[in-house]
């Protein structure tokens, strides 16, 4: 059986998702969720379905990110997963921590990859005039949302949308989307899925 660590940041509706597709066939268990934030709703959500957690508040490192990470991965290290999911994890990691995981960390991408790395995706997909919009789910590299995509999931873009609007219509497919990766991945299937709402 695969261990899972999911890391979040904010509500953690697709921590949940991941959590609750783990059971019968399922090849792997989430063994924690971890969060940058010690007040992320997520990490009651987590303790609600009995999942071990634990939170390492990035700002009392300022800066220095190394430091963060070096507890973080103290963390880590003690649950021992086999899998990392970012799950709404909003800290930018660096090289040395993503080449400790690299090849077993995934993450979630509010946008149709390589489009829109970064923030607001939504907003300048909107901008752009897209007709189409989606979500990633890639492997985690050094470069920010770079990573080898294992998933993506199509929505089309309405008339009167507004980024809520698309953010909030993209979300269960963000779900949909990144339970069925992981199902595929812990299974050891790192082939493309594609789906579309
Ligand atoms: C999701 O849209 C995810 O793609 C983005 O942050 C949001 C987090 O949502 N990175 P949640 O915390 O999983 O509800």
């Amino acid at each position: 059986m695969k261990r899972v660590a999911i890391l979040i940041s904010g509500g953690g509706s697709n921590m949940v998702a991941l959590a609750q597709s783990m059971v019968g066939d399922h090849k792997a268990r989430p063994v924690l969720v971890l969060s940058n934030d010690p007040s992320a709703g997520g990490l009651t959500k987590a303790r609600d379905m009995g999942i071990a957690t634990a939170a390492v508040d990035h700002r009392e490192y300022g800066k220095d990110r190394s430091a963060f990470e070096a507890v973080l991965q103290e963390k880590l290290e003690e649950a021992q997963p086999d899998i990392i999911c970012l799950a709404g994890f909003m800290r930018i990691l660096t090289e040395g921590f993503t080449a400790q995981y690299e090849g077993r960390m995934l993450n979630i991408h509010p946008s149709l990859l390589p489009k829109y790395k970064g923030l607001h995706t939504h907003a300048r997909a909107l901008e752009a005039g897209d007709k189409v919009h989606g979500c990633s789910v890639h492997e985690v590299t050094a470069a920010l949302d770079d990573g080898p995509v294992l998933g993506q999931a199509q929505i089309n873009v309405l008339p009167d949308d507004t980024p809520e609007t698309l953010a909030a219509r993209l979300l269960p497919m963000e779900h949909k989307l990144y339970v069925e990766v992981l199902r595929r991945y812990a299974a050891g299937d790192r082939s493309l899925l594609k789906i579309s709402g």
